[in-house]
């Protein structure tokens, strides 16, 4: 067989936004890649993965403000969190930084002095929406007001979710800053465009070519009759982010510095050796440089990006691979539902192997939505993994152990079968190697349903009952192990906890795909313990428990009207005055001041604390998420508001009956009562 050329490789995810937590959905990018990196190193080739926080923006500039901290300490904790994350959910990354350092500044000057060199920054003076009181210019996102096409009302500044139009912000009706609530006013400023028209020859080539997937290359196709637009890369202070060098006052947008941190991050990988970078970066590099994203961010990264690589004088991207959302029993993550589940809460009950393995069998290189159906889920791995994977070492080993001193024959009873094993890692490769993990999957199923066949027609089990069988039972038992060795040395990129245990248990460094080739014989292998167990539904309700739980604990929070609160992708969003209710569902609400007549921790809960209310009479139990700001002992005796005709809400912990209300910003900032003012228990507050 020939050796494959190595191939030099730098991998990059999306990089996520410094003032969120990760979520199963951010898995989805973080699973496809980490599985291809991980297929490539598995064949020999020579991968990079970076990436980093993208900890820019206006968004973590509010985030801090509201939480009394400074930026760099929020996107510091967070780059922390979010690296745990990564790290525990199994990510083969070789570096995760974050956009402000000193590379990323470096390189964002580098890149932005050579496109204004080249004649690519237009300098114009625009009109802006100003918010008067806060004293800032207004991103669209900061605007809220009224539609002016369908008139839907609570609309932000660049489109209108209800009838989805696009616009300016500036053209909402009524519209209000969403930092002070102020009514913006409009005011001049200028601000630094960079020309990416001038790359409309170059762009319409690039694009056309095999960089991108067919779906992607269509649409592009809409993006040029549009026009390209001359994007403003810059905004007015107060911005969290860089400053442009030649223009006092002004900073970098966020998303021209989120691209080219991929490039701070390797040079932070790289302790700054220029020559190993310029390997990758220089335009005539013949390393791969392969970018994972979401399809939400495709226009940065198909247009702009090649763009300011060109005209700065780097290499352009060989890939953009574009993956489409993640929905969870078909419908979008729902805070409510307990469907919108953290990375965290996910770890604090399974094994990533898990969903690893479900994201696999659902991925294609299709710009797709993935549906993760927790039912399925549940199926699926108990069926594939425990069922036809798992199982076949376990029904093969105990036989050796016991019988044959652990040693595995000499030889295999029916060579054809190995031989069919070996002969689909062409077309698995290939599929692994084209993002057709599904396809993968399948074919390795089809290669576990041929093992799990072998087995059960030979049946060992009978067989060593008969006196003079042994040797015949010893080789069938080592084809099955060694059937089993071919199968995770293919699972290996998508199960990297599953194939580490196997790696022990047949007593072997490390797989590696040419390992396929040759079966273990005359080895001895280690007693057998299950590397994994059968998924139960009870684990699945308790991440949806915990994910309601984390709903509880935030939407006790009452923020005060028109605080700006970011939310998982970066924008901001006032916490929404919610759409206007009648007078008559107003009343429907039975506020009644309550006593706190017990006040415990719940154990399992992170956030989460028990109460006894006493309405003067009745008692209540209710679960209020907010242990953060509370020691129990110091609550008993006092009261509080509490909804009273609120349904009651079956979590993992009991029935909670009712709810109590809170105000303010959250962590130890939450406060849910006066101190005891002799209110009578029971009494209505309206
Ligand atoms: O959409 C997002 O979550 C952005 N933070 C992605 C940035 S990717 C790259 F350009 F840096
Ligand atoms: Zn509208």
């Amino acid at each position: 067989m020939n050796t494959p050329k190595q191939r030099d490789i730098l991998v990059t995810s999306a990089l996520p936004y410094a003032n969120g937590s990760i979520h199963i959905g951010h898995m989805v990018e973080y699973i496809q890649t980490d599985i291809w990196t991980r297929f490539q190193r598995h064949r020999g080739h020579n991968v990079t993965w970076v990436w980093a926080d993208d900890a820019h923006g206006t968004p973590i500039m509010l985030s801090a403000q509201k939480q009394g901290t400074t930026p760099e300490a929020l996107i510091e904790k967070m780059k922390v969190e979010h690296e745990q994350d990564f790290t525990d959910f199994q990510l083969s990354f070789d570096n995760f930084h974050t956009t402000h350092s000193d590379e990323n500044r470096q390189f964002v000057e580098k890149i932005y002095g050579r496109l204004r060199d080249g004649g690519h920054i237009a300098v114009r003076t625009i009109e802006q929406l100003y918010d008067p009181e806060a004293d800032m210019f207004l991103p669209d996102r900061f605007v809220t007001g009224t539609c002016p096409k369908c008139k839907a009302t609570d609309q932000y500044g660049d489109a209108c979710e209800s009838c989805g139009t696009t616009y300016d912000a500036a053209e909402l009706l009524d519209p209000k800053s969403v930092v002070s609530g102020a009514a913006p006013i409009t005011k001049e400023s200028e601000q630094y465009f960079f020309t990416i028209e001038n790359f409309d020859a170059m762009l319409r080539e690039w694009t056309s070519g095999e960089h991108l997937q067919p779906e992607m290359r269509n649409k592009i196709q809409e993006w040029f009759e549009g026009g390209l637009q001359d994007w403003d890369i810059s905004r007015n202070k107060p911005y969290w982010g860089f400053e442009i060098p030649d223009a006092p006052g002004k900073y970098f947008y966020v998303w021209m510095d989120a691209p080219i941190g991929y490039m701070g991050s390797h040079m932070h990988y790289l302790k700054g050796d220029q020559q190993a970078f310029d390997k990758y970066w220089n335009p005539d590099s013949s390393a791969e440089l392969v970018h994972f994203i979401g399809i939400d961010i495709a226009r940065f990264h198909t247009l702009c990006w090649p763009a300011m690589l060109e005209g700065a004088g780097y290499r352009k991207p060989t890939a953009v691979h574009c993956h489409g959302f993640l929905m969870v029993d078909g419908a979008k993550m729902s805070k409510s539902r307990g469907t919108f589940i953290k990375a965290r809460t996910y770890l604090d009950h399974l094994q990533p192997d898990y969903l690893r393995y479900y994201y696999a069998a659902k991925l294609n290189n299709k710009v797709e939505n993935i549906d993760l159906n927790l039912e399925d889920f549940v199926a699926r791995v108990n069926s594939d993994l425990v069922g036809k994977i798992v199982n076949i070492a376990s029904r093969c080993a105990g036989f050796i152990v016991k019988n044959f001193d652990a040693t595995l024959a000499s030889e295999l009873p029916d060579n054809n079968l190995y031989a069919e094993s070996v002969a689909a890692s062409d077309s698995i490769a290939t599929a692994f190697e084209n993002r057709e993990f599904g396809r993968a999957i399948r074919e390795i199923i089809i290669q576990a349903d041929a093992a799990n066949q072998f087995i059960a027609d030979e049946a060992p089990w009978a067989l060593i009952k008969e006196p003079g069988r042994e040797l015949q039972v010893q080789q069938i038992c080592t084809l099955g192990i060694n059937l089993f060795k071919n199968l995770v040395i293919y699972l290996k990129p998508v199960v990297p906890d599953i194939a580490r245990q196997t790696e022990a248990f047949l007593n072997i460094d490390e797989f590696s795909w040419s390992d396929l080739q040759s079966p273990l014989l005359n080895h001895q292998i280690n007693k057998f313990k299950p590397m994994i167990t059968r998924l139960e539904s009870k684990s699945i309700d308790a991440i949806v428990d915990a994910s309601k739980e984390d709903l509880a604990a935030t939407q006790i929070t009452a923020t005060a009207a028109g605080v700006a609160k970011s939310t998982d992708n970066g924008n901001l969003k006032t916490d929404p005055i919610s759409e206007e209710i009648e007078f008559d569902d107003f009343a429907k609400i039975d506020l009644r001041v309550a006593t706190i007549v017990a006040a415990d921790h719940v154990e399992g809960a992170d956030k989460l604390l028990q109460l006894t209310l006493d309405l003067g009479g009745e008692q209540r139990n209710v679960f209020a998420g907010i242990k953060s700001a509370y020691d129990p002992a110091t609550l008993i005796g006092r009261q509080t508001v509490m909804v009273a005709n609120l349904k009651p809400r079956k979590m993992r912990f009991g029935n909670s009956e009712g709810m109590v209300l809170a105000a303010g910003p959250g962590g130890s900032d939450l406060f849910i009562l006066s101190p005891d003012n002799g209110a009578q228990a029971g009494m209505r507050v309206k």
